[in-house]
């Protein structure tokens, strides 16, 4: 697998605002969205090109465009969400799926409740989308239910990672791109990411 960390000061300066208690609903979701949109960009820097001819107002010329079927954004429920946009507002034509897990408060281990992937995943490159890679049981359960849709080319993008979660995603999928904001110190007895930024799918959507 391979694995990039961001060291776009930019996404840097706008994570740690993101771990900050004092940063309100309104300004995490803004920020979430804005850290998924300079990690994209960073991502998306192999998609492959073909070129096309257009005509501008001054000649016929022959020019790149993004290769191959729409790309399909895949946000992990609920806290991926806050990601989507972000990706969204880089390739506005993206197919958007959705895979629903919530992890068992006393286990840690992730249970499915939902799953729709846009039609012919196999032939997509797929752009997995979480702030979060804790013990990464949610990220392993989610590219096993996309590998069993048939879906190939895959990205996993995260704002936070614990080591803990990078390795059980390498171990058990080394064959997708792994794309971390940032790698921070381990898990605490909670299994939640230190220093981390608590719940980001409570602090996006103000739950609790
Ligand atoms: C969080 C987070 C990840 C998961 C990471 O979701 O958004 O999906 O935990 O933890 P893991 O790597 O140990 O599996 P949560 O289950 O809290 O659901 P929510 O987004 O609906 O709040
Ligand atoms: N899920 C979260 O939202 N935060 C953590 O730190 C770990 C899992």
């Amino acid at each position: 697998m391979s694995v990039y960390y961001m060291t776009h000061p930019l996404i840097q300066h706008k994570i740690t605002l993101l771990r900050k208690t004092t940063t309100v609903t309104a300004e995490f979701r803004k920020l979430i969205e804005e850290i998924a949109m300079l990690m994209g960009y960073e991502a998306f820097a192999d998609l492959p090109l073909t070129d096309i001819e257009v005509e501008t107002p001054i000649e016929t010329t022959t020019q790149p465009v993004l290769d191959g079927k729409k790309l399909a954004v895949v946000p992990i429920l609920r806290a991926g969400l806050g990601m989507v946009n972000g990706i969204l507002s880089l390739v506005p034509s993206a197919r958007v799926g959705h895979i629903g897990l919530f992890r068992d408060p006393e286990t840690h281990l992730p249970h499915e409740y939902f799953c729709k992937l846009p039609e012919a995943i196999d032939k997509r490159q797929i752009v997995l989308v979480d702030p979060m890679l804790a013990t990464g049981g949610s990220a392993v359960a989610a590219v096993d239910a996309i590998k069993a849709h048939g879906g190939k080319k895959i990205k996993f993008m995260s704002v936070l990672a614990a080591p803990e979660g990078v390795s059980a995603l390498m171990q058990a999928h080394p064959d997708i791109q792994l794309y971390i904001g940032c790698l921070d110190r381990c898990l605490n007895e909670n299994a939640y990411i230190c220093p981390g930024l608590g719940d980001a799918g409570d602090r996006i959507f103000g739950t609790k």
